[in-house]
């Protein structure tokens, strides 16, 4: 199928996206703090999985980290033979390098788990060079560079929050998806896509790392991390704009595009949780 860059391949939602298309014969490009991790994660996936990995330790909050993985993403070369069982497709990290990238997940993102007021304004800025300026710059390099080579897919992951009105993270998660469909109309007849996944709530390290007492909810609100990534990589597949896993949270999704902005800012509106990137508490069963 080519080679796929993942941002935040070391947990949750990412590690999905890299099983998921390493299971379609995917080579990978893994990103994350934790080189350790990426290295044990490759191993994994090259032994078990029959694909090559490239590891690219980066902090996306440090500009020149970012850079690098640009660099990466504009990198040009022969795009990987497709295909189960094709002899010549490249497993070996070196030769993953050496491939130009088809498809960037924006993956990486972290909770707050503080409010704005009074927070650490050190944590909000690096949330926002993770979660709105890394993006900016990965698409950007990407964007292009598939854009030359006339194919491509980029899948940004956004989240329910971004129809809501719950603090900074919502607020990043929002440009993620106005973002994401301006540029989908920009690429359109380049034979390159861009892809908004907008989940609600997903059992992931996510809530821990943010502080967040997960059992603030309960019952069918929880997503599994296996579901969304399946349905954000069906959504790629088929070139759609925006993609929100699951009948119960686009029920939500819809309400909160129609509701008055009075009833969203009551409903799901700045509460301390919120800023963990909560989805909103009235999601009609599915
Ligand atoms: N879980 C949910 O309920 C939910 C709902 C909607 C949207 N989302 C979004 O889904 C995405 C994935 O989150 P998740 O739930 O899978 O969380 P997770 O399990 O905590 O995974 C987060 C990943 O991001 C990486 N990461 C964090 N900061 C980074 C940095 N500065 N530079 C590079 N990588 C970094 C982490 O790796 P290292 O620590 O090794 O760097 C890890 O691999 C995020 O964008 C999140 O906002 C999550």
């Amino acid at each position: 199928m080519g080679t796929a860059l993942v941002t935040g391949a070391t947990s949750g939602l990412g590690l999905e996206f890299a099983w998921q298309l390493a299971q379609a014969h995917h080579d990978l490009v893994l990103i994350a703090r934790d080189e350790q991790r990426l290295r044990h994660l490759a191993d994994e996936l090259h032994q078990i999985a029959g694909v090559g990995a490239q590891v690219l330790a980066a902090d996306l909050a440090v500009p020149e980290d970012c850079a690098r993985v640009a660099t990466r993403l504009r990198q040009g070369g022969q795009s990987a033979p497709s295909g189960p069982g094709d002899a010549s497709a490249p497993h070996t990290a070196e030769q993953v390098a050496s491939r130009p990238v088809d498809l960037l997940v924006n993956n990486a993102g972290f909770g707050l788990g503080q409010s704005f007021v009074g927070g650490d304004l050190a944590r909000e800025e690096r949330a926002l060079d993770v979660m709105v300026r890394a993006v900016l710059v990965l698409s950007h390099a990407a964007a292009e560079a598939m854009a030359a080579r006339g194919h491509g897919a980029i899948l940004n992951v956004s989240s329910m929050t971004a129809r809501t009105a719950m603090g900074t993270y919502a607020a990043h998660k929002a440009w993620v998806l106005s973002f994401t469909e301006g540029l989908a109309s920009e690429l359109e007849g380049t034979g390159v896509t861009a892809t908004a996944l907008c989940p609600g709530l997903v059992r992931t390290g996510f809530h821990a790392a943010a502080g967040v007492d997960e059992s603030t909810w309960r019952g069918p609100v929880w997503l599994d991390a296996e579901r969304v990534a399946a349905e954000g990589l069906a959504a790629v597949r088929r070139g759609q704009v925006i993609c929100t896993p699951s009948l119960r949270y686009r029920s939500a999704s819809a309400l909160l595009r129609t509701a008055p902005r009075w009833f969203v800012r009551r409903v799901a509106g700045t509460s301390r949780s919120a800023s963990a990137g909560a989805a909103p508490p009235t999601q009609p069963a599915e």
